[in-house]
């Protein structure tokens, strides 16, 4: 009986890994994950094994990734930030408890909230929540109610999933609900493609986030009551006298 590890890649680039996430890449037999995640993987482990499908075909990734642990391989099902955010820990643990495979180890990563956060400077240096727009698994309605309670605690809110060929207009909708309690001028930013070739990021106000276009591999970044921008910069500050 082989074992896997659920691999955190961090934001994109090598550089960006944790030792621990290479280390359990290197130890491991075949490369598992979403084609996006496995191209940017396959230049530096050209000699593994790899196994790759699309989006919404997770379920049948943790069910090969049963398989060949089964089969006595060492595997690595990888995603991209870390694995335990809207990644592929618990649907592996969920269909590896159907099986009765217990052999799993989590490997964290830098989670886009962290390294977008990092790229635009401090947004998150106080209490914090991290809300995914996307409706596929979660019905709108309580993505709306988390907006609103983020709204209403003052929280700076890393948006994920922000927008999609099919949601184009989701962002916009969320700012339309932020903005039934927060102001229009409150800070906000993006940050696009973090840690990868084409990263790019923009400081902006609250309502001038609603006209903006943002894709699939954005991480939105909205401010709390005391967030400010130095320029290109966007800076929550911790509290103290300055
Ligand atoms: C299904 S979630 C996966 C999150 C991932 N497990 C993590 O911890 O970062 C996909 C969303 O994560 C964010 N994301 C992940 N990687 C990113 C990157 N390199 N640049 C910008 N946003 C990213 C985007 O908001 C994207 O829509």
């Amino acid at each position: 009986m082989g074992k896997i590890y659920v691999v955190g890649i961090g934001p994109g680039s090598i550089e960006n890994m944790t030792l621990r996430a290479k280390k359990a890449l290197d130890d491991s037999d075949i490369i598992v994950g979403y084609k996006t995640y496995i191209d940017l993987l396959k230049a530096e482990y050209a000699h593994k094994e790899f196994y790759e499908n699309g989006m919404r075909g997770e379920v049948e990734r943790c069910e090969k990734c049963v398989q060949f642990a089964k089969e006595g391989k060492t595997v690595a099902l990888v995603c991209s930030g870390d694995a335990g955010v809207y990644g592929m820990a618990s649907p592996l643990y969920e269909v590896a408890e159907g099986s009765g495979f217990r052999d799993i180890e989590v490997v964290s990563g830098v989670t886009a909230a962290l390294s977008g956060g990092a790229v635009l400077g401090a947004p998150l240096s106080h209490d914090f929540c991290v809300i995914s727009l996307s409706d596929l698994l979660t019905p709108w309605e309580l993505i709306e109610k988390r907006l609103r309670c983020a709204a209403e605690g003052d929280f700076c809110v890393a948006i994920y999933n922000p927008s999609s060929k099919k949601r184009a207009y989701y962002l916009k909708k969320a700012c339309d609900i932020l903005m039934e309690k927060l102001p229009g001028d409150r800070i906000c930013g993006y940050v696009r493609n973090i840690g990868r070739e084409g990263c790019e990021k923009k400081i902006c106000t609250l309502s001038e986030l609603t006209n903006e276009s943002v894709d699939m591999f954005t991480t939105v970044f909205i401010g709390n009551s005391g967030t400010k921008a130095f320029d290109d910069i966007m800076v929550t500050p911790r509290g103290y006298s300055l």
